[in-house]
This record gives structure tokens, C-alpha cells and sequence, in this order.
């Protein structure tokens, strides 16, 4: 796989998607190291669209770790009954919030985060075992486009790389 993303120049977002996804696939295709396909995965997302935060935080025995990210420094450990995040993780559905001031419990890692789409990695026996969370410094930044496309890259690291242990 080559090293670099070839992504289309438009805005709209749905065409850059269905560039990336299968640059995406490509790249962690036959790459067994999770820590080394996350990584790829933020910075894939944040190069085709200039997020201003992404990244995954994991479950950890009782609460969601810090995982792989691109973006400011974050919160390092998170409750699962705290955030966006920790909802995301226990309601067991991608929750997609407009004006993140609005989301009662919201963690403001970063003032700078206006809006936010968080998205549950399962496992091939649905279990969660991670969030991929995506933030940006617009408010409603995000709509279905972004949450059917990021759960498409969540679905692609369920399929390749989270087994049930
Ligand atoms: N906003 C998140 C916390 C993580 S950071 O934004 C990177 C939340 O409320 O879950």
C-alpha cells in the first residue's frame, strides 16, 4: 500500500468518504497490529478533512483509555457514565452531537470543540471495545453522511482486526 492518501478536491464530503474508505481498507488490510491501524486510521481522517480532533479511546477494564489520536493533547481516561464518549460506549449507538455546550456532561477537553460525532467499535461478538470519536472547532459540523461513513471505518476495523478474545 502506498504511503500516501489520493483524495478528491471537493467539499463534499460523501465523495471524499468514498475515496478514503477503501484507502483506508488497503492500508490496514494484513496489518495485525491494532495500536500501528488506528494510528493510520486518525491521521487518514484528519488529512482528508481537517478535523480538529480524532481519535479512538478504549475500554480499558472500567473506563475508556486514550488510544491513538490526531489533534490537540485530550482528557486521558474517561468514565463510561461521563461524555459524549461514555455515552456513545453505553448506549451501544453513535450519538452525534451539534453544539456539544448542549450535550449535558459534554467533556470539554478543548473550548475549541463546538460539535461531535462519537462511533462504538465492536467486536465479531458486539462487544464495544473502543469509541472512535471526531470533533470540530464548527458547531454542527457533522450530519449522516458523516455518521454512516464513519461507521462504515468502524465496521472495517470490527472486520479485520477485533475478534472476540
Ligand atoms: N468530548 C469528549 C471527550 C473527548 S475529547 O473531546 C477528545 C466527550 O465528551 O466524550
Amino acid at each position: 500500500m502506498a504511503e500516501s492518501l489520493f483524495l478528491p478536491q471537493t467539499a463534499d464530503r460523501r465523495l471524499v468518504y468514498d475515496s478514503l474508505i477503501p484507502q483506508i481498507a488497503a492500508l490496514i488490510d494484513g496489518e495485525p497490529d491494532l495500536i500501528a491501524n488506528l494510528a493510520n486510521i486518525s491521521a487518514a481522517l484528519k488529512e482528508a478533512f481537517g478535523f480538529f480532533w480524532v481519535g479512538f479511546y478504549i475500554k480499558k477494564e472500567n473506563q475508556l483509555v486514550l488510544g491513538p489520536f490526531q489533534g490537540p493533547i485530550a482528557c486521558t481516561r474517561i468514565a463510561f457514565d461521563k461524555g459524549v464518549c461514555g455515552a456513545a460506549y453505553t448506549r451501544r449507538e453513535t450519538i452525534l452531537v451539534p453544539d456539544v455546550e448542549q450535550f449535558p456532561g459534554h467533556i470539554a477537553c478543548s473550548s475549541a470543540s463546538k460539535s461531535e460525532v462519537v462511533v462504538p467499535v465492536f467486536d465479531r461478538a458486539g462487544t464495544v471495545r473502543m469509541v472512535l470519536d471526531v470533533d470540530s472547532d464548527q458547531l454542527n459540523d457533522f450530519s449522516d453522511v458523516d455518521v454512516q461513513h464513519l461507521e462504515r471505518i468502524a465496521a472495517l476495523i470490527t472486520d479485520l482486526h477485533y475478534t472476540a478474545e
